[in-house]
């Protein structure tokens, strides 16, 4: 079958015919029709889990997608050979990964996919919809905290927005002028220009008592302190980047981690069913076919993708 796959960690990756993949047990073994592209796919590329666990190779890039369940192995009983599921193909041990046209799957690290949307649409919400969600459950974003999003416009920020303001938070998105209406439409109460001039400055000069709370999705560590000036005593602050020091959050006495996402099949319906219902827009800026996803994984290492980029099959 034809896959984006690395032959080694830190090989550029490269579409080839690889095995296909079989159903173990628990697992579900789905035709793709589109996978999702995360900044954690060239990560892995890179050799950021080659310390975590079995892996073999040629190695399968991507972890997000959607398709048909074509086989179920022993023990599966949430699905049937036919449903459309959407959610997590991750089976490093197997050689990878979505971006194939058939790829396996934990039964319960897919869902059925939403009926109302494409499957360009489910394929983009997985890991960014359920980091999102968990974003806001943990930082307690909601009704009367003013929270500040850094990287709001990209995949994971864009549902943050949302889900933050959704549940009565005031959001204040960075985003570059071009940006601003989509964020507001999105729900942000507010925009910050981050190439504008420093991002806490703009953000204390209109709000002097800072923000409750920062969801940081892009800063390094020194970006990522400076930030936090605009946060208020006694506040909180996350990074996805691993740029949180907990130590020099606990002296400026601010509740700060790093986070590390715990996708479930609960999440996953949740957010199936917020796009079934219209409460959850999905910025889809790019859909690609398979041969162009190395171009697409290049341009995902900028930082600068709009919107996301899904692969279609
Ligand atoms: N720890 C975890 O479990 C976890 C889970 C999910 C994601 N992540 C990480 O979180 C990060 C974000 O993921 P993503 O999928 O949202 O990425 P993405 O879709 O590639 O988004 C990048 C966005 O960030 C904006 N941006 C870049 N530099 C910026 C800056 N200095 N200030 C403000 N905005 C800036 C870009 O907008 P412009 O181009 O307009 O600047 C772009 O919209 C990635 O590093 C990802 O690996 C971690």
């Amino acid at each position: 079958m034809r896959a984006v796959a690395v032959t080694a960690f830190g090989e550029e990756p490269q579409l080839m015919d690889v095995p296909q993949p079989e159903a173990g047990p628990g697992e579900v073994l789905v035709r793709m029709a589109v996978a999702g592209l995360n900044p954690v796919d060239w990560r892995i590329a890179d050799g950021m889990l080659k310390d975590a666990g079995p892996q073999s190779f040629p190695m399968v890039l991507g972890t997000d997608g959607a398709g048909e369940v074509v086989a179920v192995g022993t023990g599966v009983r949430r699905f049937t050979v036919g449903d459309a599921v959407f959610g997590r193909f991750w089976r490093p041990a197997k050689g990878g990964g979505s971006y194939a046209d058939l790829a396996v799957a934990g039964e319960k690290d897919v869902a059925q996919a939403p009926r109302s949307v494409t499957y360009a649409t489910s394929a983009a919400v997985p890991t960014a919809g359920t980091s999102a969600y968990n974003l806001i459950e943990e930082t307690r974003a909601g009704e009367g905290k003013r929270v500040l999003v850094v990287g709001a416009t990209g995949g994971v920020g864009t549902f943050a927005t949302q889900l933050a303001a959704g549940r009565g938070a005031e959001v204040l998105a960075t985003a570059r002028t071009t940006k601003a209406d989509l964020m507001r439409n999105l729900g942000s109460a507010a925009t910050v220009d981050h190439t504008a001039g420093p991002v806490a400055e703009q953000v204390l000069a209109a709000h002097p008592e800072g923000v409750d709370i920062l969801i940081d999705l892009v800063s390094g560590p020194e970006e990522f302190g400076a930030m936090t000036r605009a946060v208020r005593d006694g506040g909180t602050a996350v990074s996805t980047t691993g740029a949180a020091d907990a130590d020099a959050l606990t002296e400026q006495n601010l509740r700060g981690f790093n986070f590390h996402n715990r996708p479930s099949p609960q999440l996953l319906e949740i957010l199936a069913g917020q796009l079934d219902a219209g409460r959850l827009t999905v910025l889809v800026g790019s859909e690609v076919a398979l041969e162009e996803a190395p171009e697409a994984l290049q341009l995902s290492r900028t930082g600068r993708a709009r919107g996301k980029t899904v692969i279609a099959l």
